[in-house]
């Protein structure tokens, strides 16, 4: 089987025997958007996180800017982001008519705090409103200091919890520090169904805020939840033909072109502009699916530690970031980082042994490559380390289709291909 760190990564057949069921039994059907799936994902999260309110969404894109309307974030408030992030993050700001205000990061992927220290000190401090903190690729944020940052300067703190469910800081759950938290769904987070999200709090005006906006929001309609459970179908048909003679790569590609795979980032998302049929509901079949995912996150999260300590003790340090052991034992790795000089190039190497790693965060301090960082008013002379890293990161896979061979491979080939280019 390929080893893919993208493409739909953590689809099983489970998965696929609740799409066919919903696409393939009539009586299925009037439960594609309603349903009491959704009551029990939410009901799943207030448990875990023992938080009074969660409150679902099509996406964790529509769970974040719902918090920010949740906390009054408007016209010409400032609201402070990682440097390194993804588009839907920055657009979630933006088309608030807010301004978001790049915070440098760390070698380690955190916030970089004698940064986050200088905005204080300016004279713009007062347009400073909220922060939005992320557990990047599941390594947690110094989420203690910024909260007490957060209490300091009475600053709203929004916790991006979308590339991890599960892990913590300090033995408390991330996602339980933020003022608001969100967690996403979507087809490449530890979690997913394709596309759906979620906000937690316990500030009952939040709370109330998000149920209202929810309550107000339209059904995703029945053709994109049917796109989405086709496409399930369609991945688990060809990856295993990915590399035969590309015929798998081929079938994913046209059907890409035929709409029946949906693509993960809009190109009118790429440019800050909104997709006119979100924020929707966040619909019962989806739900149906990520589910009984959420019922297994633990042991999903053992193993993506497990692959990772593969990759902390085959790969050779200079190419993996310096975590220290306690950031690594806290981390449940998303996708594990590494950086080298020319990602693009070491990932087409080894896509000739049908492994194919993401560059989904390569190339640009806002992912994915083809943004418009001018749109997503990112200012790069101030983000000198989220350029280096963004410049020569490639993620390799934790999900839980890979097993501890595949993962040994990956360094055997990686270690291979640093040997030739020295
Ligand atoms: C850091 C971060 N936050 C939020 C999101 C939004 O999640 P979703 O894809 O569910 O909208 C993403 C992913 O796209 C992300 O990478």
């Amino acid at each position: 089987m390929p080893i893919f760190t993208g493409l739909a990564p953590n689809l099983n057949q489970k998965d696929v025997r609740i799409a066919a069921a919903f696409l393939f039994f009539p009586w299925k059907w009037s439960l594609l958007q309603r349903g009491n799936e959704v009551k029990k994902v939410e009901q799943w999260f207030e448990r875990r996180f023992q938080a009074q309110y969660a409150v679902t969404f099509d996406s964790g894109r529509s769970a974040l800017q719902a918090a920010l309307k949740a906390a009054r974030i408007g016209e010409g408030d400032v609201v402070l982001i990682p440097g390194y992030t993804c588009i839907v993050v920055a657009n979630a700001v933006t088309q608030l008519g807010a301004k978001p205000v790049y915070v440098d990061i760390t070698s380690t992927l955190q916030m970089d705090l004698d940064v986050l220290d200088t905005f204080f000190s300016s004279s713009k401090k007062q347009n400073i409103k909220a922060i939005i903190v992320q557990h990047t690729f599941g390594v947690p944020e110094q989420i203690e200091k910024l909260r007490e940052i957060a209490n300091k300067y009475n600053l709203v703190l929004i916790e991006d919890v979308a590339h991890t469910i599960g892990g913590s800081f300090k033995g408390r759950a991330l996602g339980s520090w933020g003022d608001i938290s969100i967690f996403s769904f979507g087809s490449e987070k530890v979690v997913s169904c394709g596309r759906g999200g979620v906000a937690i709090t316990n500030n009952f005006q939040y709370g109330n805020q998000l149920r209202q906006a929810q309550e107000a929001l339209p059904q995703m309609s029945i053709r994109v939840v049917v796109q989405y459970l086709i496409s399930f179908l369609l991945f688990f048909l060809a990856k295993p033909w990915y590399f035969q003679h590309s015929i798998g790569k081929f079938f994913l590609a046209i059907a890409k072109k035929l709409h029946l795979i949906p693509s993960i980032i809009s190109s009118r998302e790429k440019i800050g502009e909104r997709q006119p049929e979100y924020p929707t509901a966040f619909p019962n079949a989806l739900a149906t699916v990520v589910f009984p995912q959420l019922l297994d996150i633990d042991a999903n999260n053992v193993h993506r530690k497990k692959i990772s300590q593969i990759y902390v003790s085959q790969l050779p340090k200079e190419i993996q970031l310096p975590f220290d052991q306690d950031l690594l034992e806290v981390s449940v790795f998303l996708q594990f980082p590494i950086v080298v000089d020319k990602p693009f190039s070491l990932r087409t190497h080894l896509l000739q042994f049908g492994i194919q790693l993401s560059t989904a965060w390569s190339g640009s301090p806002v992912a994915p490559k083809d943004v418009s960082l001018q749109v997503a008013q990112y200012e790069q002379e101030k983000c000198s380390s989220a350029l280096n890293i963004s410049s020569r990161v490639l993620l390799l896979p934790t999900h839980r289709n890979i097993s501890e061979v595949d993962a040994e491979s990956i360094c055997f080939h990686i270690n291979q291909y640093l040997l030739d280019v020295t």
